[in-house]
């Protein structure tokens, strides 16, 4: 190297290293023509994907933007200094990204953690969250959050695609604003309502494609339900009127599970409109004391089912049914079809006897007169149990009661 290259070299070396922090900044830019992104209007979004950040990175600048979609973004902690660098954010999401730690901003509307490898999210007890959407999908979590209470403006919470046993609604307790409660696909054994829970605009709560083997107790204290979605979990029994006192309940769809139902108590419920009992196997229904004055839609498609015994005499025209897909006697469904509208979505095959194009069967016929009697058994066992819970129930009360007056009359 000849010796007269070594003056402006180091000049460049000395420039480089007095340089204003901003010349050495890293500017994140949106990716121009993403590859299979999802969102909602996804032109409105901006997606920075591939990003793998050191540490210490804080000289870095986010574009401004309001909606900003983070895709395999590596940072150990996605920390208060590099989300005020998003300064106009509103709507964050963040898909297969791995962290530490995640902080969430409170200026935020929406927030979404998809796929996403976390081990923390923190929910900050100083801060004032003005949260409304929040979905946390797929989080490979070592610590859940349990905190949302300080989400004190959230309207809708979705946790679905996540590993929770036990779900606790002790969590949500005070959520004034909750209308949305998606718990779908959790895996779900255990759903705890406690007696004094306050949810009193909680309108929508979803826990299809769970593990849950019985209604939740208390399920009655969540009286603002207009929705309820049990679809597809593992309840064997249901005794119909533990849905009473839903007063607002507009939507109930049990389908999917192997069900046999009870009515130990008439059931009222004043405003369902719409019940679902698809594939249940359901082989028989007895709609006696049933009281669902606003019932305009009832699918019972793909159950065994040959009558439905006590059919409400409150039903009429108004009420679409739809019966493929089971065993109908012919008597049954001509009864049925003269009192409600019958509809037909695809067309029986071949088959001796039809009544509006469904098929049935002529004679009285019960074609597995062990199983079936097997099943009664079980259901009238099932209902026992529920006898002996209300008496142990009373009996507990009768004791506390009679312990007062003992005291009494101990002290007298
Ligand atoms: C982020 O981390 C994951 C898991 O360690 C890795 O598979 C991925 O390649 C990383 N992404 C980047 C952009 O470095
Ligand atoms: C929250 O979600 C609802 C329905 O999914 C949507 O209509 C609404 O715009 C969302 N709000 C925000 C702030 O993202």
């Amino acid at each position: 190297m000849s010796t007269h290259l070594v003056g402006p070299m180091l000049l460049v070396t000395i420039l480089f290293s007095i340089a204003p922090q901003e010349l050495l900044a890293r500017n994140l830019v949106c990716t121009a023509k993403p590859e299979a992104f999802w969102q909602h209007e996804p032109e409105t979004w901006c997606l920075i994907e591939d990003i793998d950040l050191e540490e210490s990175s804080e000289d870095i600048n986010f574009p401004e933007q309001t909606k900003i979609h983070l895709r395999n973004f590596n940072v150990s902690y996605l920390s208060p200094t590099l989300l005020f660098k998003m300064k106009s954010v509103q709507h964050l999401t963040v898909e297969f990204c791995t962290m530490t730690k995640l902080f969430m901003k409170p200026t935020l509307s929406s927030m979404e953690i998809k796929n996403s490898n976390i081990m923390e999210v923190i929910i900050d007890k100083d801060s004032n969250y003005e949260l409304l959407n929040f979905s946390l999908e797929g989080i490979y979590r070592k610590t859940f959050p349990n905190n949302f209470i300080r989400l004190t403006h959230l309207e809708e919470l979705s946790i679905r695609h996540n590993d929770l046993p036990k779900f606790n609604m002790r969590q949500l307790d005070g959520l004034g604003n909750l209308k949305v409660f998606d718990l779908s696909y959790d895996s779900v054994e255990q759903l705890i309502i406690p007696d004094a829970l306050n949810l009193p605009n909680l309108k929508e709560l979803y826990l299809a494609e769970n593990k849950l083997q019985k209604l939740p107790t208390n399920l009655r204290r969540l009286k603002a339900l207009e929705t309820l979605n049990l679809h597809s979990n593992q309840i064997a029994f249901l005794e119909m009127s533990h849905f009473n006192g839903l007063n607002h309940l507009k939507k109930l769809v049990l389908s999917g599970n192997r069900l046999q139902i009870s009515t130990l108590e008439p059931v009222h419920l004043p405003h369902l409109e719409k019940l679902e009992l698809i594939g249940c196997g359901l082989k028989e229904l007895d709609m006696l004391y049933w009281k669902l004055p606003a019932l305009r839609y009832f699918n019972v498609f793909e159950n065994s089912l040959v009558s439905i015994m006590n059919f409400p005499e409150s039903f009429t025209k108004e009420l679409v049914f739809v019966p493929v897909g089971n065993r109908w006697s012919c008597q049954t469904l001509e009864a049925i079809s003269s009192k409600v509208t019958i509809k037909v979505k695809e067309r029986d095959h071949y088959c001796e006897h039809k009544v509006t194009d469904i098929c049935c069967n002529g004679g009285s016929i019960d074609f597995n007169l062990v199983d079936t009697l097997d099943r009664k058994v079980q259901l009238l066992k099932f209902q026992n149990s529920i006898l002996y819970e209300k008496l142990s129930e009373t009996n507990g009360k009768l004791e506390k009661v009679i312990g007062v007056v003992d005291q009494r009359i101990v002290k007298k």
